[in-house]
């Protein structure tokens, strides 16, 4: 490999991909160049790849910005949110599906544009470990590390999920770097196991040794707690759409990466 072709620049390193992704390419003996909102001054040697972690709104800044350093490949991500919360009633979650909409146009065009091969990610509700949980199940530990128990309306938490760890999402980047098939590509990126809304919540009291413990409370009363919840800082997004997608299924199709690339994604309850 020429040095060119070993460097790679990555943005969103501190994201919980970026946690399991930056020690496996750097052991299989990559040259990362890390990419943050602090550093964007910075010159970056040439290099054959781009890996976007960062939200996927931010290549519409960071991609022109790259230009010169021979960019050949880009793999980056969004997520099914872009499908999931796209009849959502909050403005905050409506703009969250523009911004991901946006940003995926950009890819393809720009891709397009410049004749670079992309491959585009877009996971479910991503999960790290215990030490490093990642932003979603961080928002549901801190509920139940607090409260030691999970309000829910009744008669939900039915809606089918499909967790995701982010060590098989860091994998699937490895092995797409020089897979010509997934070449100008997207694929929806579900865990290796479908299960009930609530059962994941347990898997989470798992992970804090707490026994899982529900209380069952009408809609209204589950509505003013969120509202006045995010109000405060330390539950800041809760949101009453929350409530409303537990009773939805979640899941996605990952059989054209299982083809593709061989995808095969952990267990959720592996992780517990
Ligand atoms: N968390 C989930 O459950 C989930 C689900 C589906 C998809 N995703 C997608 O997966 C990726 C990783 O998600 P995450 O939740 O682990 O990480 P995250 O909190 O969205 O991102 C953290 C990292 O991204 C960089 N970053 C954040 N905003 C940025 C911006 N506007 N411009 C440039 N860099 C920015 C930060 O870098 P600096 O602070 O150093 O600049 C930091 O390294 C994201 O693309 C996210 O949209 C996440």
């Amino acid at each position: 490999m020429s040095m060119h072709e070993n460097n790679i620049i990555l943005s969103g390193s501190r994201s919980i991909i970026g946690h399991y992704l930056i020690p496996l390419l750097q052991k299989q003996g990559y040259h990362l160049q890390l990419y943050s909102r602090q550093n964007k001054e910075n010159i970056f040697q040439k290099s054959k790849t781009y890996i976007h972690l960062a939200p996927i709104w931010s290549l519409i800044d960071i991609l022109p910005s790259l230009e010169g350093t021979g960019i050949q490949r880009i793999i980056a991500f969004s997520s099914t949110s872009i499908f999931t919360k796209k009849n959502s009633s909050m403005k905050s979650e409506q703009l969250l599906v523009k911004n991901l909409e946006e940003g995926e146009a950009f890819l393809r065009a720009y891709a397009k544009k410049n004749n670079i091969p992309f491959t585009l990610f877009r996971p479910t509700l991503i999960y790290g470990d215990k030490k490093n949980p990642g932003n979603a199940p961080a928002m549901l530990l801190k509920i139940i590390k607090t409260c030691g128990l999970i309000p829910l309306p009744r008669k939900t938490g039915k809606g089918l999920r499909s967790p995701v760890f982010a060590k098989d999402l860091a994998l699937a980047v490895y092995q797409c770097l020089n897979e010509e098939k997934t070449f100008f590509k997207s694929y929806n990126l579900s865990g290796g196991e479908n299960l009930p809304y609530r059962e994941m919540l347990e898997g989470f009291f798992h992970w804090t040794g707490k026994k899982p413990r529900f209380i069952f409370i009408p809609k209204f009363v589950i509505y003013s707690l969120l509202y006045i919840l995010a109000r405060t800082k330390r539950f800041q997004g809760v949101n009453k759409e929350m409530v409303h997608r537990m009773q939805q299924d979640m899941i996605f199709d990952s059989t054209e990466a299982r083809k593709d690339f061989s995808y095969a994604p952990q267990e959720f309850r592996l992780s517990f």
